[in-house]
């Protein structure tokens, strides 16, 4: 089976696939238009060993609009807390014949080790710092619907780079659509080998913001970090917080962009956050419903005796 453990394995043309069979589901959502329920009988299990509100939901809504039969691991009530190992869990729930499963875990690596152990697809839904692939997919998608294209957009991505799976994901992703991608960071915070992978590396925000048409803010990922990293939210705020004045900098109509969840006042100014002309952060979490039934569909295909990628 083909997996999704990251966009570091994906062809640019792949991305382009999943981001223009998302493009469909994303208007057939808008206009409330039931699906065709093409994962009737699938079993999709979510098992997220690490806290989430957008990706578990969104996953889940997206299976049960195709039509799979969606169980959510409650790692919190379960065996994990007895001890069992990762291996043993993922032993188990191959056992329990499931047809997709959905991963989040606070270990790199972790969704690569347990799709070596079952037999079906595998879908990362964020692995410690590795790789997060299908947020970098819906933010590309939210890209390219209110920009028009990836392709030459110069996308600022400022905050905790180091900790950021996110961040990683959406380097590889937008580099490979051929975006000028531009990372902003403390010292502290900015892996040393990161221009390695395309980018632009800036310790000054203001700098890093002249013509943006993308600002896309991080969340200082404090559950990641030891003390020595964690900076003053206030001095932190002053520096790389997104304010509307300092976004005067970038293209007059520039496109404001956060993962979530995030931290009002430390990385965004409410306001900003808040603003309807600029912000697409919640169209960000529209566009991971239609991005989660897409890799869902694509990745089921070949089990499902249906063409396609996978
Ligand atoms: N962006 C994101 O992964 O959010 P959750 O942690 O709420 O899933």
């Amino acid at each position: 089976h083909r997996h999704l453990t990251g966009i570091a394995g994906l062809q640019p043309h792949e991305i382009t696939f999943l981001l223009d069979e998302a493009e469909k589901w994303a208007e057939s959502n808008r206009a409330r238009r039931p699906s065709d329920h093409r994962l009737d009988g699938i079993t999709q299990i979510n098992a997220f060993f690490e806290n989430s509100t957008r990706t578990l939901l969104s996953f889940e809504i997206a299976g049960k609009r195709l039509g799979a039969d969606v169980v959510n691991m409650a790692v919190a009530q379960s065996s994990v807390k007895k001890g069992e190992t990762l291996i043993d869990t993922a032993v188990t729930l191959n056992a329990m014949r499931a047809d997709v499963i959905v991963i989040r875990h606070s270990s790199s690596g972790a969704v690569q080790l347990i799709a070596s152990k079952v037999d079906c697809p595998v879908l990362n839904a964020g692995d410690g710092w590795h790789e997060h692939p299908t947020q970098a997919l819906l933010d590309a998608l939210t890209i390219r619907r209110r920009r028009g294209t990836v392709h030459g957009q110069r996308v600022v991505i400022c905050g905790d780079l180091m900790h950021s799976r996110v961040a990683r994901s959406n380097i590889l992703a937008l580099t490979a659509l051929s975006a000028e991608v531009r990372v902003v960071a403390p010292s502290t915070l900015m892996p040393g080998a990161i221009e390695a992978m395309g980018v632009t590396a800036f310790h000054n925000f203001d700098e890093a913001l002249e013509g943006a048409d993308v600002v896309m803010m991080l969340r200082l990922q404090n559950e990641r970090m030891s003390g020595a990293f964690i900076p003053s939210t206030r001095e932190y705020h002053l520096r790389y917080g997104l304010t509307h004045e300092r976004l005067e900098r970038a293209k007059p109509d520039a496109l404001v962009m956060h993962p979530g969840p995030m931290n009002r006042g430390v990385e965004i100014a409410s306001g900003v956050a808040d603003d309807p002309e600029r912000s697409a952060i919640n169209e960000q979490v529209e566009m991971g419903v239609a991005v989660r039934m897409a890799c869902l569909d694509v990745l089921t295909r070949k089990s499902r005796g249906v063409e396609g990628w996978a």
